[in-house]
């Protein structure tokens, strides 16, 4: 009976050795403990044994099957230990791996110059001001001094919608709503940036439809000087602390006196390069004092106030500040081109 009984422990151990699987384990532990298994078979053969035998086999059957369960016990802790061991190795994380970028989106650059010119004049204590795209006849020319049939109309070619209305060419009109709104209540600092509309063919520098930022100021004792700072602060806030200006007599219908400002080069610091074809000086928009007609056409009284405008093209701003040199990069949106700024 010993024999059979340490044959069996051994068996079992041995074939414990080898499970490496939970079902496996508990099919062996209803195998070799279960009620169908040889140790049953023992027990029930204990019956038949003499009775002073009886005590003696019990315990040996006894040891036996704690041995027995004891190696299943420890079997079981290690599939459970690597169950676990093989679950974490499957969460680890690889920090060395790549991670994945999350795609940001990024403000077009024409935002951006828009706002950067906001900001300018939002820091001056300007209020901005939007209007309509497609404007009345009557604000985009005729109340800025360019009536019906005048030859400065032919600057900007027009895209009429009916006879009084079009898609508006500038930003002008807003001066003049502004002009109407505030007349007689407080006085004029807007800026107005915008979308703007020109019958033009689209090519290197020509686009249908652009941006400007107008500004305007009208209030009592506005002068020529107040302009002049305006516009070196826009200047060296826009292309360097370190930039001069100056300003070239021009014509524009809306100003009296109107000229065109130019930056000193940025690139050469006004020694003359390829930049400013060798003059030192790049022109970079339109600016004048307020004409007596429009002020008149707004309902203001020209002896007690003047004013002053600045007109940014804000393509032509954002091309020389960043070095571009087709204005249809700006309207393509490929965002091997946008995400350079
Ligand atoms: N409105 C002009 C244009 O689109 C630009 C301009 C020039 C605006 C001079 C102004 C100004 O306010 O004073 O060509």
């Amino acid at each position: 009976m010993q024999e059979k009984i340490n044959l069996l422990v051994k068996k079992a151990i041995e074939e414990l050795n080898h499970t490496k699987d939970m079902n496996e384990l508990m099919l062996l532990k209803s195998k070799f403990l279960g009620k169908k298994s040889e140790f049953n078979q023992f027990m029930q053969e204990i019956k038949n044994l003499p009775n002073e035998e009886k005590p003696k086999v019990g315990q040996m059957v006894n040891l036996a099957k704690n041995e027995i369960s004891q190696k299943i016990n420890e079997v079981k802790r290690q599939i459970e230990e690597e169950q676990i061991l093989n679950q974490l190795k499957k969460e680890t994380i690889d920090i060395s791996l790549p991670g994945k970028k999350f795609p940001l989106g990024k403000k077009h650059v024409i935002t951006q110059t828009i706002e950067e010119i906001e900001d300018i004049f939002i820091g001056l204590g300007y209020e901005i001001k939007e209007g309509p795209e497609q404007e009345q006849d009557l604000y985009n020319f005729e109340m800025l001094n360019l009536p019906k049939d005048h030859p400065a109309r032919d600057m900007q070619d027009s895209l009429y919608i009916s006879e009084d209305t079009l898609l508006r060419t500038h930003t002008s009109p807003v001066q003049v709503r502004t002009l109407l709104e505030y007349v007689g209540k407080k006085p004029v600092k807007i800026i107005a940036p915008g979308r703007v509309y020109r019958k033009d063919d689209d090519d290197q520098t020509h686009s249908h439809q652009f941006h400007q930022v107008e500004a305007l100021v009208v209030d009592k004792k506005t002068s020529l000087s107040d302009l002049k700072g305006t516009l070196l602060i826009a200047a060296q806030k826009l292309f360097g602390s370190e930039r001069q200006i100056r300003l070239r007599p021009s014509y524009f219908p809306f100003t009296e006196p109107s000229v065109e400002v130019d930056v000193s080069c940025y690139v050469c610091s006004g020694k003359g390069c390829s930049m400013c074809k060798e003059t030192g000086w790049i022109e970079i928009l339109g600016a004048g004092m307020v004409n007596n007609n429009v002020l008149k056409a707004a309902g203001y009284d020209p002896d007690l106030y003047q004013g002053f405008a600045i007109g940014f093209g804000v393509e032509r701003i954002a091309m020389l500040k960043l070095g571009i040199d087709d204005i249809r990069n700006l309207y393509t949106n490929d965002l091997r081109f946008n995400s350079q700024f």
